[in-house]
């Protein structure tokens, strides 16, 4: 979200436990943002100093996010809920999908206290986009928000987003059970969108900066890498777009992808409702998709 004007661009601090950082305010230090403290920065830097990557990881989520609405708002899609939202720092996504449809609307959602009052603030006059707080894991909660059910069209297609965030929901929370809960929310020819951390992939050293990271995040959140099995079980009834469950920057690159052990770290997915696990049918479209080599 753009800073319009001088007073938005801190964040709202006042209500905010400063002691203690933010994970939306941390991947905002990381993603080049300003809305974070000295506590996030410190908090930060000790995450950087184990996980060296985990700015790269940042900009993969995000990039990954870009590339998914492009691909979204070409498939029809209009309607969008961005779960674990964070921090409005650059190319959110009434941003992204408003530049390629001007019709496109956005509900944000999460739980950070100072991001909810921030993007509150920001969205303050716009009329297609709102942010509601709320909990991931209270998922029929979401879904029925007042606000959301008057700004969403739950009988027409919409893309929802879980991008860096269901890997702060540990097993205990039956993350499977949510995803099934919000696809069942949504009609067919709507879009689930995933990216997540994984050591998958990785090679020694980096699988045990990540188990550095996991230690480090456990002062603020949990922090549960997952691989692509764990992600198809979630998106098992999905039609997933190709090429499928991959690292986030091997989806749809729009530029040849680099070959580094760090972009490994985050695999991603975006799959599409069919009318065998909901009950309003959608329409296929076609899907010219080449990888880029
Ligand atoms: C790493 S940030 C990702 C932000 C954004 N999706 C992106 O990719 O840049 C994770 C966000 O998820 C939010 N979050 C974490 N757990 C959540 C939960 N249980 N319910 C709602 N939001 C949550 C955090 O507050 C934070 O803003």
């Amino acid at each position: 979200m753009p800073n319009d004007s001088a007073d938005t661009d801190q964040p709202d601090l006042h209500i905010a436990d400063i002691e203690r950082a933010s994970l939306s305010r941390v991947n905002d230090w990381y993603l080049g943002g300003s809305f974070n403290t000295p506590v996030d920065r410190d908090f930060a830097e000790r995450v950087l100093h184990v996980l060296p990557a985990a700015r790269t990881m940042a900009v993969d989520h995000r990039d990954f996010l870009r590339r998914c609405l492009t691909y979204l708002v070409a498939h029809g899609i209009r309607q969008f809920i961005d779960i674990g939202s964070g921090m409005p720092t650059l190319g959110n996504v009434h941003e992204v999908t408003r530049s390629l449809s001007p019709d496109a609307k956005v509900v944000y959602v999460d739980n950070d206290p100072v991001t909810i009052a921030h993007s509150r603030r920001l969205l303050d006059n716009d009329p297609r986009a709102i942010i509601i707080d709320a909990d991931l894991r209270q998922a029929d909660r979401v879904i029925g928000a007042p606000e959301l059910q008057q700004f969403i069209d739950l009988t027409e297609p919409t893309g929802l987003l879980m991008i860096a965030v269901l890997h702060f929901v540990p097993d205990s929370d039956d993350p499977a059970r949510l995803i099934a809960r919000y696809r069942a929310a949504l009609p067919a020819g709507s879009y689930i969108a995933i990216s997540h951390l994984t050591d998958e992939t990785t090679p020694p050293r980096l699988r045990e900066q990540v188990r550095a990271c996991t230690s480090a995040h456990h002062d603020i959140s949990p922090l549960v890498p997952r691989d692509r099995a764990t992600l198809a079980a979630w998106l098992h009834e999905l039609d997933l777009v190709p090429p499928g469950i991959v690292t986030a920057h091997r989806w749809r690159p729009d530029r040849t992808p680099l070959d580094s052990p760090e972009h490994d770290l985050t695999v991603a997915a975006l799959g599409r409702t069919t009318a065998r696990s909901q009950t309003t049918a959608g329409t296929p479209v076609a899907d010219p998709y080449q990888p880029v080599r």
